[in-house]
């Protein structure tokens, strides 16, 4: 039965007979809005830990855009619902007051992670994300955490504030979930039209095109032809697309085989800023 908690004291007591039976925890943060791509972390932390642990939390601090944040969907009824089905055990659900003081500065140097690509494009959001999820990891004090491909860069910054914050924490990157059509599933799918909802299908087919030819053709050449791609796609505004060294997250030039390498892109369809990545190899 999931239980739930909306303050921190609450959800330290809830915690505090599974840590005193030595019960590994595993926690998912989210910010609601809850589809597949949620859920398969939920699964996946369960094969990791004995309790899981699943916050939702529409994190201010991370929106760039004000009226992103204002049009965020909240359907905290369906959530909860779907957090049952998938056996969670957990759920902290904390107001921002239970969260942020009056006025809390947070500066976390992020070094390149936070100047290009996401960094670049929306100042700010993950000094926002690393605010909330050191928060959120100080709250569950969680053995490990899951967090989804999708957000790669997001990952990137995560995994680069623990190490150096020296957080006790394992993470575990769970692969991108998408629609059968190939949309890789987001909150933010459900404010496109259905022409948009097509339109959108660019994104990863772009990603697939530069895949399927990794080792054939330089990046240089890949890159050019996917951005023409996305200029060409009808309804598409490109932001970027790149290709870049899945280890150290710096722009790759030149293919080496065996180096992890992905593919990166956010474009606007239909008014929704719409992320997607892939690993080339
Ligand atoms: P949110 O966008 O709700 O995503 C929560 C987690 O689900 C993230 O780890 C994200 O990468 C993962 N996720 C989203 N879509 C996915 C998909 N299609 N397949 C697999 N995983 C997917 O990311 C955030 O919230 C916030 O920034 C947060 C980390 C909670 C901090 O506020």
């Amino acid at each position: 039965l999931l239980e739930t908690a909306r303050t921190k004291t609450l959800l330290h007591a809830t915690l505090q007979p599974y840590r005193n039976q030595g019960k590994r925890i595993a926690f998912v943060p989210t910010m609601g809005a809850l589809h597949q791509g949620h859920i398969a972390l939920i699964h996946h932390a369960r094969t990791l830990a004995d309790v899981v642990v699943c916050s939702i939390f529409v994190n201010p601090t991370q929106f760039n855009d004000p009226k992103d944040l204002e049009k965020y969907p909240r359907p905290i009824e369906t959530d909860i619902r779907m957090l049952q089905d998938a056996a969670c055990d957990v759920l902290f659900h904390p107001e921002v007051a239970e969260m942020y003081g009056a006025d809390e500065s947070w500066q976390l140097d992020l070094g390149h992670l936070d100047q290009v690509l996401e960094g670049m494009h929306r100042p700010g959001h993950f000094q926002g994300v690393t605010q909330i999820v050191k928060k959120l990891l100080d709250a569950v004090q969680p053995d490990v955490a899951c967090f989804g491909q999708k957000d790669f860069q997001q990952y990137k910054v995560v995994q680069y504030m623990i190490d150096s914050l020296r957080i006790p924490v394992a993470l575990e990157m769970c692969p991108t979930v998408r629609e059968p059509d190939g949309l890789a599933m987001s909150s933010r799918n459900v404010r496109l039209t259905v022409l948009g909802r097509q339109q959108a299908l660019a994104l990863y087919r772009t990603l697939q095109q530069t895949k399927a030819e990794i080792g054939r053709k330089s990046l240089s050449t890949l890159r050019k032809e996917a951005i023409a791609t996305l200029r060409n796609s009808p309804g598409v505004q490109l932001e970027y697309f790149a290709i870049y060294r899945a280890d150290t997250f710096e722009e790759a030039h030149e293919f080496t085989a065996g180096q992890p390498l992905v593919a990166l892109v956010a474009a606007w369809v239909d008014g929704v800023r719409l992320i997607d990545n892939v690993l080339l190899q």
